[in-house]
């Protein structure tokens, strides 16, 4: 039997690439979308839409039993940034969606979730090199500690109620498609909306932030991957690490300067800047790597080449 997916949050970063690609792989009538608003007219015209408010069980409910579906990717999220501008609103988004989701497949209304957690989770008296699986976790953020004792539910859920719940955490993910929402790691897109189109950037971070990041290639390839592992392949039932490469701005600047020789970067360092200074400079993700096999396509000259020629060719038609 083929399998029913929900996702909710499918308008945002991560949630509307992955819905492209599910309906590719599984047919677009399998996937329904689902989203607070109609924020991507594109996916919202491209097959099955509802509108949910990931807060409201019942929303989630009436939705999962009118398309029968067995399989939740929980994408909606306020992140970092703006977490820190709205604790209160991160915290109830963040958490209440992730409990009626876990609570869906505790009572069998749905037998598969996928959950993301992230580098938030860490904090600034984790190890920052090659942070391991587990080590001290004492987030700062509020986005963060949503994310850690969101893992601690996951892990709970999967021990005491046998909920087959997956999760990896994301780095920063780079991508073209939709413009991304209050991420500390999104000047790591900003730079190239403005080098094409300005010159130059003005970054809120210092040059020698370093943070771990990925292509939304391979975060989307990883989420797969972990969802389509066999049960007892997927070890972790809090979340897996995950890894592609690590930058500073001003190696990915030196890296875009190579295709856009004019390019010039200053840095402006704000609020931001200290919830970077929080998080991990590179990731270990051995276990995951054994476990289901994971690994990356994307180094920062592949990143840096695709994004100029998408963001170029978007900004020329
Ligand atoms: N990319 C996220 C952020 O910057 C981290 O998960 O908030």
């Amino acid at each position: 039997m083929i399998s029913k997916i929900l996702i909710i949050g499918a308008c945002g970063q991560i949630g509307s690439e992955l819905t492209n690609r599910l309906r590719l792989e599984l047919g677009t009538e399998n996937v329904i979308a689902s989203d607070i608003r109609e924020n991507n007219p594109e996916l919202v015209a491209s097959g099955p839409f509802e509108i949910i408010d990931a807060k409201s069980l019942k929303q989630i409910k009436h939705c999962i039993k009118k398309h029968n579906v067995d399989t939740v990717y929980l994408m909606a999220a306020l992140l970092s940034a703006t977490g820190e501008k709205f604790p209160q609103k991160a915290w109830n988004l963040n958490t209440t969606s992730l409990l009626n989701v876990l609570n869906l497949a505790k009572d069998k209304v749905i037998s598969k979730v996928f959950w993301p957690s992230s580098i938030a989770v860490f904090g600034p008296t984790t190890p920052k090199i090659n942070t391991p699986q587990r080590t001290i976790m004492e987030p700062t953020t509020v986005y963060g500690i949503t994310k850690q004792v969101g893992e601690r539910w996951c892990e709970y859920y999967h021990n005491n109620y046998d909920v087959d719940v997956r999760s990896i955490r994301y780095p920063g993910i780079i991508s073209w498609k939709t413009l991304p929402g209050g991420g500390t790691t999104d000047y790591a897109i900003d730079i190239f909306h403005k080098a094409i189109n300005e010159g130059h950037y003005d970054c809120f971070l210092t040059e020698y932030t370093a943070l771990p990041m990925m292509f939304m290639d391979d975060a989307v390839k990883a989420t797969l991957d972990i969802m389509n592992a066999n049960p007892e392949d997927v070890k972790i039932r809090s979340s897996y690490n995950l890894s592609a490469i690590s930058f500073t701005p001003k190696q990915l600047a030196t890296q875009i300067a190579k295709q856009l020789p004019e390019f010039t970067i200053s840095y402006t360092p704000d609020f931001r800047q200290k919830i970077a200074n929080s998080w991990p400079n590179s990731i270990d993700d051995t276990a995951a790597r054994q476990d289901w096999y994971w690994e990356h396509d994307y180094d920062l000259e592949a990143i840096t080449n695709e994004m100029l020629l998408q963001l170029g060719e978007k900004a020329i038609s």
